[in-house]
Parts: C-alpha cells; structure tokens; sequence
C-alpha cells in the first residue's frame, strides 16, 4: 500500500451507498498509481470506516423486501442490460483496468467479454431457480422445495480479476433476490467504481447493491462480523479466507471462499511438446502469474525433460514486458510495490533452490518506473521447495523433474493447494487416471491450467476453496437457500401424519 494521506486534491474515488455515490468521511485515502508507471496518479482509494459499512448494511437491509418481491424476471433483466452496456463500453473499461491493474489491454479486454459471458448466463438464470416436488409416502401428500434468498450477502473480492470476479460474485446474488454490500480491493478502486457505475445505469435500484473501499482489516472485518450479513463470498489469500470463515462460523453464516492455487502442468513422455510448452508459457506469465488458476509447476519425466525444458526457454526469452496499454506487450507489472518485493523475494529463494534458466531479475532502465519482472524459471526444483510449494503469484515458473506416471501425480498432490492443473498426454489412459486422481477442482487436458467459462463451476479443494462452487449454476447454490414444503391434501381434520 502506498502513503497515506490526509489531504490532497487529486480525486477521491466515491463509495456507492444506498443509491448515492458518497465520498467517505474517514479522512484516510490510499494513492492508487499506475504500476507500469509509478508517475501516473488514478486517484486516492478511501479507506472508509467500519460505520460507514454499518450504514451499507442498512441501506442493504432496508431494500431487501422490494428486490426480494420483484420478479426474477426483471431481475435477470437488469443483469442483462448490464451486460449489454458493458460490452458496449468494453474498450474504455479495458483501458482503465489495465491502467489500474497492469495486465494487458489485451488480457483485460479477455476478463471483460468473459465477464459479459457471465452476466448473460446469470441473467438467465432467473428462469431457472427451480425446486423439486417430491412423491409422499403417504396418500394425498407431496413436498416441494423453492429457493429463497439468503438476504443480505457480503462480497470481498480481489485486485487482479477486478470486474470478472465481483461480477461472477453481484450477478448471481442479485439474480437470486439478495442484496449485496461490496468491499472491492483498495487498489482498483477506480475500475471497481465504473462496475458499479454500468449497473446503476442499467437500472440497479437503490439500496440493492452497495460498494464500501476499504481495508480487510477495517471494513472487511465488520462486513464479516455484522450480523445483519448472512453470507459472505470471498476471493483472496488462503490466509485472510481462513481468517474469515472462523469469524463467520461464530455467528454461523454461510461462507465460500476462493483461495490461492500453485497449478502443475503435467508434461508425460507422450506429450505434443510444442503443444505443452505454448500452453506452459501461458499459463505461467499471461497476466503476470497474478492469477489464481496460474501455472506455477511443471511436472515433467525424465525422459523428456532436457528437450521440454529448452523449448519453454525459447519461448520465454522473446516475451516482450512492459506496460500493458502498448502493443506489443506480453507481459505487464507486479499490481504494486507489495507483490513486487515478495516477487523479488522469491527469486532470491529460487537462486538457491534451484536452477536458474532465464530472468531471475527486475527489469532496470527503461523499466525503473514500473514494477517489472523479467519471466522467471528455475530447473531442477525439489517438489517441496518453497518455490515449488507456496504461491507467488508473478512471473515465476519452477520445473520439477520426475520418473513417471505414478511419481507425477504424487508431487501434484503433494501440497496444499488444490486449484487448477493440466496434464498434457496422448495416451487416453494416463490421461483418464490423470483426471481421477489428481487433487483439485478444475482438470484441463492438453490445454493450460488458467481461465474457465461462464456457465462451468469454478473452484479448488483442499486450501484452495471452501463451499460452493463459483460460475455456472453452482453459483445459485450458494446465494439461495432451499426450503421444503409439505403438503397434505387429504382434507382430514384430526388425524394427523407425523408419525
Ligand atoms: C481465472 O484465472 O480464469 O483470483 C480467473 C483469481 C481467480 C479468478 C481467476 N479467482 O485469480
């Protein structure tokens, strides 16, 4: 985080509360600057206070029963329209996100027509929040099940997907009946406030959605604690998700996190190399490595490994870094200084965990006003090094050599985390076995670990992610709750069916 301020005339980025965009009274801000270019001022991020998400809740609170009772229809509408504006609006929001966040206009063009994909989806899904009906074991007797809404929700979402993630998060909740109060990453305030700004236009009406800046620590904290919030969606650190689900178990909400990954590429003897080595390259330093799904591990057999490991050198040489809003660029900054020191930390840990192939360095220079990182990979990793075992989250890729099959699919599992991973195979039954055994939530096969779609679940296991999944219609299981009708038509009057 950069310097706090209290006073300054450089803009201010508004909250969104109850249907007004107010600025905050904490008097404390944020600077928010480009990473490309540290000389580039966005504007100050507030850091607003706990009252002021009291007041979010209320607003939140006091519009549940109008949007509770408005039709799914029009719900689903609103969502819609939303969608239409945003790809309409595509370019400029593009161009922002990628000012604010660093990733390329290219890769934030991506997020955003992903993003209108979801928002399509979701939109639909107002035709389909169904129920069962269930036979009776007794005569003239059924039940059914409906969904409710869980009333108000809590979003807390993250800096480097800041209008796919919040959105995957806002559409569904809306959609199913909640209200919601956002708290997005203080460092894209801006890209966040234009989110908020597409769907008021589309017709959001007041109350219903609220947007609160601020830190974890402050207003994170009291959206998780407020007992007016009776869920909270959450996509960060596995440490700050853990932090948050034994908050919200003490007052028993309903919590789903999406936690960080450190994504294996499996590569078999069989393997299309060029196919893997493109798919590797991708994944590993598309969006900086600043991505949950983001390949971090190669898994590669012996047999193969000398030949692999030098088609991924050839590939990532001529990657061109700089600023994303440039042609050309493949690969953007470290979001800010914070993701920048602990890159470079990383990098001095793999100089001695193993062997460095190519970067290993920041960029000087040209490159001296921004946070840049030269793509990274290290050889010969031993699977439980750091590098190999925690998230970095940057351009850092590390290469674990090993025997075979069975040998690979150990060390995938082996770890924490349980997100993406890919295995890349022509024979049919590795692969199948591969899909099986392979502890995560998302498989791809001979295609790389990052990205999904719109109407396909997302989300890990183990401390990756925690309750239902994120996208498709798993989405709607979280933001609804089920209730169970029964019915009697007997007409009797004294007996009774409990039994
Ligand atoms: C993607 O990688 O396709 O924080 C989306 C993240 C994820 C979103 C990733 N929650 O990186």
């Amino acid at each position: 985080m950069a310097t706090v301020t209290q006073t300054s005339r450089a803009t201010i980025c508004p909250n969104y509360i109850n249907g007004q965009w107010v600025e905050s009274r904490s008097g404390k801000t944020v600077e928010r600057r480009n990473p490309a270019n540290h000389s580039d001022l966005l504007g100050l991020s507030p850091l607003s206070s706990r009252e002021e998400i009291r007041q979010a809740v209320e607003a939140a609170r006091g519009a549940l029963p109008g949007w509770r009772e408005t039709p799914p229809l029009l719900r689903g509408r609103l969502i819609l329209r939303a969608a239409q504006r945003m790809e309409e609006e595509k370019d400029n929001l593009a161009r922002l996100l990628t000012r604010e966040e660093g990733k390329t206009v290219k890769e934030a063009t991506g997020e955003i027509l992903r993003t209108v994909n979801i928002l399509e989806y979701m939109a639909g899904e107002d035709s389909r929040l169904t129920g069962e009906t269930l036979p009776s074991q007794l005569p003239k007797n059924f039940a059914y099940t409906i969904r409710q809404p869980l009333g108000v929700v809590g979003l807390i979402t993250p800096w480097n997907f800041p209008v796919a993630v919040p959105l995957w998060k806002i559409a569904p909740a809306l959609v199913c009946g909640n209200t919601v109060v956002w708290k997005p990453s203080e460092l894209t305030p801006f890209t966040s406030r234009q989110v908020v700004d597409i769907l008021v236009r589309a017709g959001l009406p007041a109350g219903v959605l609220n947007m609160v800046n601020g830190a974890g620590e402050e207003v994170g904290d009291e959206l998780v604690d407020h007992p007016a919030v009776r869920g909270i969606s959450f996509t960060g650190s596995c440490e700050v998700g853990s932090r948050i689900y034994a908050k919200a178990a003490k007052k028993m909400k309903k919590v789903q996190c999406e936690m960080g990954g450190k994504n294996p590429v499996v590569v078999l003897d069989d393997a299309d190399l060029e196919l893997a080595a493109n798919c590797t390259v991708m994944g590993a330093f598309g969006s900086t490595g600043q991505r949950c799904t983001a390949t971090s591990r190669v898994i590669v057999t012996e047999a193969v490994a000398d030949k692999f490991v030098q088609m991924l050198i050839e590939r990532t040489k001529p990657l061109k870094v700089g600023d994303g809003a440039e042609a050309g660029t493949s690969v953007g900054p470290s979001v800010d200084e914070a993701q920048f020191d602990k890159v470079q930390e990383y990098l001095k840990i793999g100089k001695k965990e193993g062997k460095l192939l190519c970067g290993g360095e920041r960029l000087r220079g040209a490159y001296d006003h921004g946070y840049f990182t030269a793509p990274t990979i290290f050889d010969h990793v031993r699977p439980d090094a750091r590098i190999a075992q925690e998230e970095i989250f940057g351009p850092v890729l590390s290469v674990i050599r090993v025997k075979d099959f069975e040998e690979a699919v150990q060390v995938a599992n082996n770890i924490r985390y349980g997100l993406a991973a890919s295995v890349f195979s022509t024979d049919a039954n590795l692969i199948f076995q591969f899909a099986d055994r392979v502890e995560c939530g998302i498989v791809h096969i001979n295609s790389p670990t990052v990205g999904g779609e719109a109407h396909v679940p997302f989300g890990g296991v183990k401390d990756s992610g925690l309750g239902e999944r994120e996208t498709g219609s798993t989405a709607i299981d979280f933001y609804s709750e089920l209730k169970v009708v029964y019915v009697d038509y007997t007409g009797r009057k004294r007996e009774t069916n409990i039994y």
